[in-house]
Formats: C-alpha cells, structure tokens, sequence
C-alpha cells in the first residue's frame, strides 16, 4: 500500500528505487555442502531395471579446492534422476536467472550435462524422463556434430527448443551455465559469465504462430513480368546452321587389314562428335526491360496470431532437476542457483568457479602428465624409444615426435578395443 503512495514528493521514489534493488530475491541456492542431501530426492525412476546411477559426492579428480564438493555421475550406462523442491516462484515482472555449474571430467563423447525447472506438483520419487518440465537449459554433446548449448522452453505444453545455435564447452574444466530470462521477453545465455547468445523469445523460439504471413489469397497479377531475360528478337540464325552434322566420321580411323568387303560388308568408319557442332541454335538472352522483379505475396496480420504479454511466465515454478542418459559416467553439478538477480548470480559464479578456475587447470595439467606418463610406463616399446632419446640428445626432435606417434597410435589401438 505504501508504495501507492501519491505523494508528489520525490523522496518516496527514491525509496522505491531502492527498495527494488534491495529485493534482489534467491529462490534456490545449492552449493553442496553438508546437508545437501536432506535437499534432494533421488528418484526412483530406472531403478527395478538396475539401470538407475549412484552420483558421487566429490569434489572430482581435479579441483581447484578439494573441499568444495558437487554430484558427480558414477556409473557407466546408466539413468541418473535426481531433484529438488523450493517455494513457488511466479517471474512474472521479474528476471529469472537459472545458473549451474558443470564438468565432464570423463572427455565426454556423447551426453548432457543439462538441468531442468519444472513446476508444479511432482511425485519426486517418480521423476524421470517423461515427467514434464518448464525449463531445459545446459550442455549437451554427442559426437563431432552435437556441441550446443539447450535452451528449451515449454509454452501451453510444448517444448520449444532454441532456434540459434549456441556451442557448448567440450574440454575436462568446470564451466559455468546461465540462463536469463528478463520480463521484456528478451533472454540471455552466458558460459563463464561471458554472454553467448541474446534476443527475443518472438524471434529465437517459434513460442506463437507468427505474428505476419503471407496473404494466401494473393495471386501473382498476370501482367507480373518476372523474367529477368528473354531471347533477343533481333537475334537471327546464322545461315546453314542446321547443316552442321553432330557426329563426323573418325578421320583416324582405319580399314582393319583383314576386312572382307564380300563378308564383312561395306566398311564404315566410326563416327566421333562433331568439334563444329554448338547444339540446337537458340537466340542469345538479352535484359527483359519489363521486368519488374520476383513475385511476393504481401505480408499480412497472421489471423491465429495472438500476443500474449505474459509469454516468458512461468507461474509456477519449484524444482531443480536433473535428468540424464550417460554411456560414460563423471559428469558433475554444482553451484546451482535460481534468483531474480543477475548481478548475484555474477557474483556467485566469480567466487565458486571464477576463484578455483586456475588452480584447477593446473591440477587437470598435473592429472593428465601422470597419466601420460603411467601410460608410457606401461609399454615397454615407448620406455625404450625414451631411452634412447636421453643417450642421443642431437636427435632430440625426431625421437620426440616418434614416441608421440607411437603413443598415438596406441591410444587408437585401444579405442578399437
Ligand atoms: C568418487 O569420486 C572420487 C574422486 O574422483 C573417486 O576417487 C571415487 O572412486 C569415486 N567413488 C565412486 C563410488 O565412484
Ligand atoms: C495451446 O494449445 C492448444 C492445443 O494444442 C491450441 O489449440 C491453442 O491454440 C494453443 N494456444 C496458444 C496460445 O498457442
């Protein structure tokens, strides 16, 4: 009521300014720490086909602090269903930013790393893959040609899936997701606080029929001249045209020396197309000064058209999902956040996966030298080429590139295992 407040005095704006500011609201915040399980229901979906996956409570193989913690995937072939409920979020007039962070700390070749808002009421035990969502938002990969980020939105109960491309990360790091939605229809999608992808929910997603067609009752008028050129009129057939034979006889063409007219016949040689030869004579083209251009049919009102004001609402919002197919487990969540502020969520990206990003580079760094050298420790044939390398430092550049080769291949071999 205070706010209604008709007083012309400037000061109470002021004070509604900063009241708006201030309001800055968390709906859902989970950076998972102790207790984070009391949160969370893993559901039962998959789970009598023993397909349902265990998440690992870890802070991961490389991390930039291994006490902070998140979910990670920890079985190959395997569903993983997991969620949590909040209040009631209606952002209507306001902006909605739904962030999380993700790893594949596995090199994922063919998974998401998404997560899900859905609303309503949901049997949380139940959640799986049919349940229906308001929200899909995250990476997703699957071989050389699927590398994108999902931003799908449910409106009037379909799915609507973003219609600009937007790629994802693919490396082994933590990378930080956000989606924005404002209450001017226009969105946002950030990876590592750095802007992708922005615009319209009228033009980036086909959420209503299309606000102009073309008029279907409009017919090309019949004195619409839309040739660009037409045959010359002046243009006249060059005399014995018509004359010039397709084919000719082969003029290298010989009488094989054993031909008998008498039982052979009359020998004729073969014949070979005619260099001279241009085709049937056809005019040359000259510009149609009629031309008046190619046809449209205007554009009209769409009549199925019809705004709808509240079109990026979501009334009724209150679980955090996830909900995936992996063939090759080690994808890992954090940090997710639902709020209505976007400087906040900035704020949280920067201390969480901004503060631990370079420390952990270099723990996945560390991680993938041991690797490397377990691996050639355990094939004699690269320990002898490296041998050799330490007693011949000339050639040092050559042998290098050799074990590299050799490692390589190796690594094919296995893959084809
Ligand atoms: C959980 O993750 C840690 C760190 O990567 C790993 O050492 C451990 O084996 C994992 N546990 C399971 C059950 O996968
Ligand atoms: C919502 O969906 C119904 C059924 O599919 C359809 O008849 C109706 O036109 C849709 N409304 C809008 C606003 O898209």
């Amino acid at each position: 009521m205070a706010l209604h407040n008709k007083n012309p005095n400037f000061l109470p704006l002021f004070f509604a300014t900063l009241f708006v500011f201030a309001s800055a609201e968390v709906f859902f915040e989970e950076r998972f720490e102790d207790g984070w399980e009391s949160r969370w229901v893993k559901s039962d979906w998959k789970k009598d086909e023993n397909m349902a996956g265990e998440w690992n409570y870890t802070a991961g193989k490389w991390n930039g602090d291994a006490n902070d913690k998140g979910i990670q995937t920890s079985e190959d072939y395997r569903f993983y269903a997991i969620s949590a409920e909040f209040p009631p979020v209606n952002n209507k007039g306001k902006t909605l930013v739904f962030q999380f962070s993700v790893k594949h700390e596995q090199k994922l070749d063919c998974g998401g790393g998404y997560m899900k808002l859905l609303s309503g009421d949901i049997d949380q035990k139940k959640f799986g893959g049919e349940t229906p969502y308001s929200i899909m938002f995250g990476p997703d990969i699957c071989g050389y040609s699927t590398k994108k980020v999902h931003a799908i939105l449910t409106y009037n109960g379909t799915n609507h899936l973003i219609k600009k491309e937007v790629p994802c990360e693919t490396d082994q790091l933590t990378h930080v997701y956000t989606f924005i939605l404002h209450p001017d229809a226009t969105y946002s999608i950030l990876i590592d606080n750095v802007e992708k992808q922005t615009g319209s929910l009228y033009s980036d997603w086909d959420l209503l029929p299309p606000k102009k067609i073309k008029d279907p009752e409009a017919k090309k008028p019949e004195d619409w001249d839309d040739k660009e050129y037409i045959p010359d009129p002046e243009d006249k057939k060059p005399e014995g045209y018509d004359d010039i034979p397709k084919e000719i006889p082969d003029p290298d063409a010989k009488k094989p020396e054993d031909w008998d007219d008498e039982e052979d016949g009359e020998w004729t040689p073969s014949t070979i197309p005619n260099p001279e030869y241009k085709g049937p004579w056809k005019p040359k083209k000259i510009k149609n000064s009629n031309y008046k251009g190619k046809w449209n049919a205007p554009m009209i009102d769409n009549p199925d058209f019809k705004d709808d004001p509240d079109l990026y609402v979501f009334p009724n919002l209150k679980y955090v999902g996830i909900e995936l197919w992996q063939v090759k487990s080690g994808t890992m969540f954090d940090n997710i956040l639902v709020a209505d502020d976007v400087e906040y969520a900035k704020k949280l990206a920067e201390e969480t996966w901004g503060k631990n990003k370079d420390a952990e580079k270099a723990a996945f760094e560390e991680a993938e030298k041991k690797r490397e050298e377990e691996e050639s420790k355990d094939d004699p044939v690269d320990s002898d080429v490296e041998e050799d390398d330490d007693s011949d430092a000339t050639d040092g550049t050559e042998s290098d590139s050799d074990v590299k080769s050799d490692a390589e291949s190796e690594e094919d071999a296995h893959d084809e295992l």
